[in-house]
C-alpha cells in the first residue's frame, strides 16, 4: 500500500478511540452559546465544527497542524534546488498530523503524476462550454464531471463497511488532486491562449507543473506556485469552502460533489473572488489618478469608496484581528523577487500579475486548486471519524421572538 495511505490508516483507531472518549467522557459539557446577533450574523464565532487540520488564532492567524507559515518553510521538503515548501508535504501533514520526509513526498508526487491524465470525456465537456464563462464556473463543473469515476459511489452502490468509508474517499481525494493542476492550465491556456496547451513535465512536482503548464518560464513563478499552494490550502473548518466542502460530505456525497460545492462558495467575491477584486480595485484606482498619487489623494479615494456603501477588497476579516500571516509571507517573497509592481496590500494577485497571469478572472481558481488539498484531507478524516450528517435547527424570526420574549426561567 502507498505509504501515506498506510500512514493514514494506523492513525485512525487511535483518532476514533479518543473522539468517543471525549464524547463519552464530556459529551454534556457546553463549548459554546449562541446568541440572537450571532444567529443573524453569519453564525461566528459559535464553536460547533470540528476539524483537525488547521487553526486560526485571530491575532497570530493560521497554524497548521499546529504548525506556523514560518516553521513549515522552514520544515516541509522543497523541490530540488528551491527555497519554497511543496504542496504535496502539506497534504501529508494535514493528513496525518506528522511532517512527511523528503522521500514520503516524492511518493506523493509520483503517484498524483500517475494519477493525472485528464479523461477524453473531460475535455469534451470543456469544449462546449463557452470560452468567456467564468474559470471558477468551469473549474467547478470539470470537477463535477469527474464525479463519474468516483470509487466512493460505486463503492457505496455495491455495499461498504462503514469503517472503511475513509478508503475510497482517499482513492477519490488522490485522483482529484492529481488532475486539479492540469484541469486548471486546461482552463487558463483554453480561455487566454488560444487553446496552445502546454504538456505534464514528468521531472516536475503538483506545483512547478501547475507553472510549467500555465505557460510562465521564469523558475522564480514555480517557486511562488508552490508558496502559493502550500499557503492558501487551509484556513480552519468555518470558512464557506471548508464548510460546505464538509457539509455537502456529511450527507456522504463523494469528493467530487463536495469539492465542486465548495469551489462554488469560493467563487463569491466576500470569500476566495476577493483576490482577483483587490486587483480590479487597484487597477481602477491607477486608472483613476495615474501611479504617483499622494497619500491624501489615496486616503480621499478610500473614504469615497467606503461612503458609496462599497468594500476595500483584501482588507477584513471574519476572524483575523491581526495582520494575515499568509500577506506577510507572500511579501517577503515579493520583496525577494526584485520589487513587483508597487503595490504590496494584495499580494496574491499583485504577484501573479508580474509573472505575466494578468487574467484576474483566474486567480480565484489558483486558489481553489490549494483549497482543495485542505478541505478532501478534511474530508477523508470526517469519513475516517464517522461523522454524521449535518443537520442545525432553524427557527423562524416569530418563534425566535416567542422564545426570547419569555421569562428566563421557561427560555429552554
Ligand atoms: C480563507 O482562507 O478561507 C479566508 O481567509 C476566509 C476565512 O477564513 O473565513
Amino acid at each position: 500500500m502507498f505509504s501515506l495511505k498506510e500512514k493514514f490508516k494506523s492513525k485512525i483507531k487511535a483518532l476514533r478511540t479518543k473522539v468517543r472518549m471525549i464524547v463519552k467522557e464530556y459529551g454534556n459539557v457546553k463549548i459554546s452559546d449562541v446568541t440572537v446577533t450571532q444567529a443573524y450574523g453569519g453564525i461566528r464565532n459559535v464553536k460547533c465544527i470540528i476539524t483537525e487540520t488547521s487553526a486560526v488564532d485571530p491575532y497570530k492567524g493560521v497554524r497548521f497542524r499546529g504548525y506556523t507559515i514560518p516553521e513549515l518553510r522552514e520544515r516541509l521538503p522543497r523541490a530540488s534546488g528551491g527555497e519554497e515548501p511543496l504542496p504535496e508535504g502539506m497534504f501529508y501533514l494535514l493528513l496525518t498530523g506528522e511532517l512527511p520526509t523528503k522521500k514520503d513526498v516524492e511518493e506523493i508526487t509520483k503517484e498524483w503524476r500517475k494519477r493525472s491524465t485528464l479523461p477524453k470525456y473531460l475535455i469534451n465537456i470543456l469544449k462546449t462550454v463557452p470560452k468567456d464563462t467564468h474559470p471558477m464556473t468551469q473549474f467547478s463543473i470539470a470537477i463535477l464531471s469527474l464525479q463519474k469515476d468516483s470509487i466512493f459511489t460505486q463503492k457505496y452502490k455495491i455495499g461498504m463497511n462503514k469503517a472503511d468509508y475513509w478508503d475510497p474517499m482517499f482513492e477519490d481525494t488522490m485522483n482529484l488532486l492529481a488532475k486539479l493542476p492540469l484541469i486548471a492550465a486546461y482552463i487558463y491556456r483554453r480561455a487566454y491562449k488560444n487553446n496552445k496547451y502546454i504538456s505534464v513535465n514528468p521531472h516536475l512536482d503538483w506545483g512547478g507543473n501547475l507553472a510549467h503548464m500555465l505557460g510562465v518560464k521564469e523558475e522564480e513563478f514555480k517557486e511562488l506556485m508552490r508558496l502559493y499552494l502550500v499557503i492558501h490550502c487551509d484556513h480552519e473548518g468555518g470558512n464557506v469552502s471548508a464548510h460546505t466542502t464538509h457539509l455537502v460530505g456529511s450527507a456522504l456525497s463523494d469528493a467530487y460533489y463536495a469539492l465542486s460545492a465548495g469551489i462554488n462558495g469560493l467563487a463569491g467575491p466576500l470569500h476566495g473572488l476577493a483576490n482577483q477584486e483587490v486587483l480590479r480595485w487597484i487597477m481602477k484606482l491607477i486608472r483613476d489618478l495615474g501611479e504617483t498619487l499622494t497619500q491624501e489623494q489615496l486616503k480621499k479615494y478610500i473614504w469615497d469608496t467606503l461612503n458609496a456603501g462599497q468594500i476595500i477588497p483584501g482588507y477584513g476579516h471574519a476572524v483575523l484581528r491581526q495582520t494575515d500571516p499568509r500577506y506577510l509571507i507572500q511579501r517577503e517573497f515579493a520583496l525577494k523577487a526584485k520589487n513587483p509592481w508597487p503595490n504590496v496590500d494584495a499580494l496574491s494577485g499583485c504577484l501573479l500579475y508580474h509573472y505575466g497571469i494578468k487574467e484576474f478572472d483566474f486567480y480565484t481558481v489558483l486558489f481553489g486548486v490549494s483549497r482543495a488539498i485542505g478541505v478532501l484531507s478534511s474530508l477523508i478524516l470526517d469519513r475516517a471519524l464517522g461523522l454524521p450528517i449535518e443537520r442545525p435547527k432553524s427557527i423562524t424570526t416569530e418563534s425566535l421572538e416567542e422564545l426570547v420574549k419569555k421569562p428566563p426561567k421557561q427560555k429552554f
